[in-house]
């Protein structure tokens, strides 16, 4: 009998309860034993059939010698990392949904598991209930990863489709999205993107085995889109989505490594994905490109990935599975300031005349977009191959012709 405590009984920590309870045959012939939740660690209270199992007290987890697992399902970094790291020590494997703790303390934890002969498994951390960590340690292992390239978060997935699909405003389709239980608590994190951040984070540490942090990935998140800017990317065949990539540039022996919204095109297999649901492409050298799709948050879907970490875990008995990465302390990943990228910009102008004119003379050659209802004062054109530096350089000269930029977004090739 395998006996896991549960640290934390929100949203995603009574899923997992919920699904070992539910499932429990199911689980057991899997197993070959049964896997029994022997702790729940929590400061509140609960009116719960199980209300016996819970303690405000981890040492009484930690001290436990029959607990092989420990399920930390609270989020934030402290004290997650501590409980993690404790946990670790004391010879129980760990798994989390937790993507920040993941994404900032990832290396740290998966040497120490290394060390202690345990595990720490993080499956539900990016994508939900989506198969995606195990998938490319695994099934993609013999693959040089060229290239992974997401739609990480759900929340700002809705609000785009209900952009592109009903024209509702960025404020509207976010209330929308707040009342339904998809946003995070501060939606800040999901609309300024530091949610898809640190998913692709974790995913750059897997694919390239170096730890990439949050704060060196250049974030834009979707606040500034608007409902022009949709009809535009519309008007050259694209859709705008919120993209979490990197990308190992092999000529530099460094990664690209950023999340924006950006114009894809709607033959892209990104480009159907909608709604709540998150796609991940893995682009690798030797099977090109293979997509996970799937429901990206939520309280089963996520439960059910932790779950199966527990399960794959009990299967090892204390043998620790080389899933890794390590933080040599170095910055891997490229300053956003010399890449170059197409763009899709928009701008409004005083000036009366000649606008084409001075555009030409500061852009160079520019493909113009239409829309209905354009205003006599407004262009949208697209850049082809611009590095971001000498962008804002550019738009500096436009501006002081009185002409100024009002959207800039990437377009990408996925
Ligand atoms: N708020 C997140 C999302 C939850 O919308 O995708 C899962 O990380």
């Amino acid at each position: 009998m395998i006996k896991i405590a549960v640290l934390g009984h929100g949203v995603v920590g009574s899923g997992v309860v919920e699904i070992i309870e539910k499932n429990k045959q199911h689980i057991e012939k899997n197993v070959g034993e049964k896997i029994i939740i022997k702790r729940i660690l929590d400061l509140r209270d609960f009116d719960v059939p199980y209300a016996n199992l819970f303690t405000k007290d981890y040492d009484d987890i930690l001290n436990d010698d029959e607990i092989s697992i420990v399920v930390e399902v609270m989020g934030g970094v402290h004290p997650a990392y501590d409980f993690a790291k404790a946990a670790l020590e004391h010879q129980k494997s760990v798994v989390t949904s937790n993507k920040e703790l993941v994404a900032t303390k990832g290396a740290q934890l998966l040497q120490l598991a290394k060390e202690n002969h345990v595990n720490f498994y993080f499956e539900a951390s990016v994508g939900g209930g989506i198969p995606i960590i195990r998938p490319m340690n695994n099934c993609l292992a013999a693959n040089r990863i060229k290239e992974v390239a997401g739609i990480l978060n759900g929340t700002t997935n809705f609000i785009l489709t209900k952009m592109i699909h009903e024209q509702m405003p960025f404020d509207e389709a976010l209330k929308m999205a707040q009342h339904l239980g998809y946003a995070e608590r501060d939606p800040s994190a999901d609309i300024d993107g530091h949610d898809s951040c640190r998913k692709i984070c974790i995913l750059a540490s897997l694919a390239y085995g170096v730890q990439v942090n949050p704060e060196q990935v250049y974030t834009e998140g979707i606040s500034k889109v608007t409902l022009e800017d949709v009809e535009y990317a519309n008007a050259c065949d694209c859709v705008i989505k919120l993209i979490g990539y990197v990308k190992w540039l092999e000529e530099d022996n460094t990664l690209s490594c950023m999340v924006c919204p950006a114009l894809i095109s709607k033959q892209s297999q990104l480009a159907g994905i909608e709604d709540v649901f998150n796609g991940i492409l893995v682009r690798g050298d030797m099977t090109d490109d293979v997509v996970f799709y799937g429901k990206g948050a939520g309280k089963l879907p996520t439960a059910s990935a932790v779950v199966a970490d527990v399960i794959d875990i009990a299967k090892r008995d204390k043998t620790n599975h080389s899933l890794t990465w390590v933080d040599d302390k170095i910055n891997h990943v490229m300053d956003y300031r010399k890449l170059n990228a197409d763009y899709y910009v928009r701008v409004c102008t005083d000036a009366i005349s000649d606008i084409k004119e001075q555009i030409s003379q500061v852009f160079g050659e520019v493909t113009y977009l239409t829309r209905n209802h354009q205003p006599e004062n407004e262009y949208a054109f697209l850049i082809k191959n611009i590095c971001e530096q000498d962008f804002t350089d550019k738009a500096q000269k436009l501006s002081a012709q009185h002409i100024e930029i009002t959207s800039k977004i990437r377009v990408l090739n996925y």
